[in-house]
This record gives C-alpha cells, structure tokens and sequence, in this order.
C-alpha cells in the first residue's frame, strides 16, 4: 500500500458577494496589500475599483500592479515583486484568472527575496508574503493550490513550480466575479477544468483523497460547463463551475497533471496568445488515444459517470466512447481545434517537444503511458 501525505491549508470562502468579505480577511494580515491584477477585465467590469474601496474601507492600503498578461512573464512578475519589496508591502491580492492568481504566488515569494523569480526553480523557497486569491475564471484552480506558471519570454519555456509556502491563505470564491467572463474563456478555462480532472484521476500519482475531488469536479463539469457557456448570465451554472474548479485545483495539487499539460506549457509558452485551456483542447483527444490502453478503467468509469450507456460495448469500445463524448463537448464549446488553428508553426513541434520535457518532465513521468520524446513529437504531430 502506497504512503501518503495530504496537506492543504487554504481557507476557501464560496458564495456570490463574498468580495465583500476581503477587506476583513485582508486585514487580518496587514494594513498594506498589492493586488496584483491584468491588465483589462478588473478594470472593466469595476472589480478593481470595488476590491480598492472594500480594502480602503477596512484599513488596508491597497497599491494596485495591473501589468499581468495572460500566461504571464517572470519580468512582470520581478516588476511586481520589486514593488512590493520597495514599498514593504505587507500582503498580495491576486485578482483575476489563473495568470493573476499564479503571479500573485509567485510575487509573494520574489518580494521576500532578492533574486530574480526564475532562480526559485532552483532553488527552494522558504518563505513568501501572505496571498489572497480572488478568482475571476472557472478553470485552472489556482485560487486553492500552491503552483505558479511563468514564462521566459528569452527561451519561451513555461516551467510550473510550487513550494509549501507558496498556498493562498484564504480563496475568495465569488461566482459573481465570473458572470462577466466572455464566452471563448468561459469554454477554454471550462475546458482546463475537465483536464485537470482527467489527468488527476488516470495519472501515476492518483490516490482516494484526488480522486474523491475528481469525481465530485466531474459531476459538476458535465452538467455546468456548456450550460455556463451557452447561458453566461446564470449565476447557478457559474457557481458549479467555480466549484469544479476548485475542486480540480485541490486534486491537481494532490496528484499532478500529465502529457497533455506538459505538452500545453511549451505551446502557450512560445505562443503566448494562445491561451491555456485552448491548447489543452487541441492536443486532448489524441493525448486521450494515446493513454486509453493504460487506464481503461479509469477511461470506463469516467464514461460511466458521464451518463454514457454501455449496451453491448467492448471495454475498448466503451472506453473509447469517453473520446468520442469528449470530443462532443469541445464542439459545443466550439474548441474542435488543432494545433496549426492555433497558429503555431509545424518546424516549432520539436522544440516544443523537447520543453516538454525539459520543463514539465514530472507531469511526463506522471502520465499514465510511458512516453519519450519521439511519441511526444508524435502526439503533437498528430494534433497539428
Ligand atoms: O487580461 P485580463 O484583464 O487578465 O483578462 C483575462 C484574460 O484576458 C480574461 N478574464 C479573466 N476573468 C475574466 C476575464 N474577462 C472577463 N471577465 C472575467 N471574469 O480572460 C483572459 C484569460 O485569463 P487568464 O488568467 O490568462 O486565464 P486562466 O484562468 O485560464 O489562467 C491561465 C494561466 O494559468 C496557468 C496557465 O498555464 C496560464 O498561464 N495554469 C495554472 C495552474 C495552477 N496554478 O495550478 C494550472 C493550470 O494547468 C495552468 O497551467
Ligand atoms: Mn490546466
């Protein structure tokens, strides 16, 4: 029997309206915070201007850093960190999706050192400044697990990483904050949901804690995802997604991710207007194919817990069904993509391939089928 150790210490509040909690929740940690945001959708929708007055009404200073680009860079976030050392900031606020929220980690981190943040995949880190998550999309998880993403924009690598110190204290989960989310994010961070689930539950690394969230996340996933997407003012869809999400972040957190992410980081790495859960989409279905012969079962259950019914089916058949429903659902997310719809340039397949390895070889080793680099080439050569 295989030993475990499950930790997570993040205290998650979930409800519609719970921003309004932030400025008692912040203050229990300093009177100064920098919310570390992007650069559009805050703005817009007013979120950051309430967030300032809900923290400026509780006692806390807020100094707002908005310069965080989708799949964001290590020079924003050394940009950020130097702000917040400098002005002996007390506290980070990630407001936003996954790139906000992974910046504001890794910030947190940066600020109480004085290296640049791309020496912390080297070198542990011990300590970091307390971090507020407040979740704006359904998808990565970010908001309830300890992980960072950045990319080098010199190398386009885009490395994970991930130390004890680095959890939110407290999540902000407000569904409200996510009506607003337009429909391509809906889809694509939706999307991220139901791979992060997927890879929780079939990778090396599965274990009852993990896939007790998978299966709750998925139960959501099926019936919310494209009711989200196709009804983006219902707040009851909304809010059993930013459920899923949450979720799946606590199983990714437990148990990893596999060959699909370790082949999208370089993707969107090199390609940084391609977002996240977009490349997940186009390299899922054949990354499935590739692994259904090494987790049937799982591939069975998860077919089952679909609704999917087995009428005389073969295993293969019946878990091969799981590709077919998958693929239903990106057409309905209107995410049937490949990866050259993605702009990515055939002759970039084998540095991509290559990263994948160099950057995310843990999510590689985690994947249910063995792979080297050359089925790695492979796989993307075939989702081109
Ligand atoms: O540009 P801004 O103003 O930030 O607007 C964003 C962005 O353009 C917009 N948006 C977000 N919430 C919105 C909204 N627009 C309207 N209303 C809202 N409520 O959507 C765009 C995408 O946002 P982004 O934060 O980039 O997306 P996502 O949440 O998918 O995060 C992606 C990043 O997270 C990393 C990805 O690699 C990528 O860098 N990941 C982090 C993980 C983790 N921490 O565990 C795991 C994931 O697998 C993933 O790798
Ligand atoms: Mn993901």
């Amino acid at each position: 029997m295989k030993a475990l150790n499950i930790y997570n210490p993040v205290k998650i509040h979930f409800g519609a309206g719970l921003i309004g909690e932030t400025g008692k929740i912040a203050k229990k940690y300093s009177d100064t915070a920098l919310i570390v945001t992007g650069k559009n959708s805050m703005q817009k929708t007013g979120t950051l201007d309430k967030l300032v007055k809900i923290l400026k009404d509780a006692g806390v200073a807020p100094i707002i850093f908005d310069g965080i680009t989708p799949n964001p860079t290590t020079y924003e976030i050394d940009s950020a960190a130097g702000i917040a050392r400098g002005k002996g900031i007390g506290l980070i606020i990630g407001l936003g999706g996954g790139s906000p929220l992974d910046s504001a980690k890794a910030v947190a981190v940066a600020a109480k050192g004085n290296i640049p943040v791309w020496d912390y995949l080297k070198t542990t880190a011990k300590e970091a400044l307390p971090v507020i998550t407040i979740v704006s999309t359904s998808g990565t998880g970010s908001e309830v697990n300890r992980y960072s993403v950045m990319t080098n924009t010199e190398t386009g690598e885009k490395p994970g990483f991930g130390y004890e110190c680095m959890y939110p204290k407290e999540a902000v989960i407000d569904p409200e904050i996510m009506l607003s989310m337009p429909a391509n994010v809906t889809a694509a961070t939706g999307f991220d949901v139901f791979v992060h689930i997927f890879e929780a539950f079939t990778g090396k690394a599965k274990n009852a804690f993990s896939s007790a969230y998978c299966m709750q996340a998925f139960y959501l996933l099926k019936d919310n995802l494209i009711k989200a997407y196709n009804e983006p003012d219902n707040i009851e869809p909304r809010g059993n997604m930013a459920l899923a999400s949450a979720l799946a972040g606590l199983a990714i957190d437990i148990s990893g991710v596999g060959i699909m992410h370790a082949m999208e980081h370089p993707v969107s790495g090199n390609y940084s207007n391609v977002a996240h859960g977009a490349g997940l989409a186009a390299l899922a279905l054949e990354s499935m194919k590739y692994n259904l012969n090494a987790c049937k079962k799982d591939f069975m259950l998860i077919a089952h817990h679909f609704g999917i019914k087995r009428a005389g089916k073969s295993d293969d058949e019946y878990a091969g069904s799981l590709i077919e429903k998958t693929k239903e659902m990106l057409s309905a997310l209107n995410l049937n993509i490949r990866l050259k719809d993605l702009g990515v340039e055939k002759d970039k397949l084998r540095k991509i391939a290559k990263e994948a390895f160099d950057t995310m070889g843990f999510a590689i080793q985690n994947n249910p089928a063995e792979a080297g680099e050359n089925e790695v080439l492979k796989l993307l050569e075939n989702s081109y």
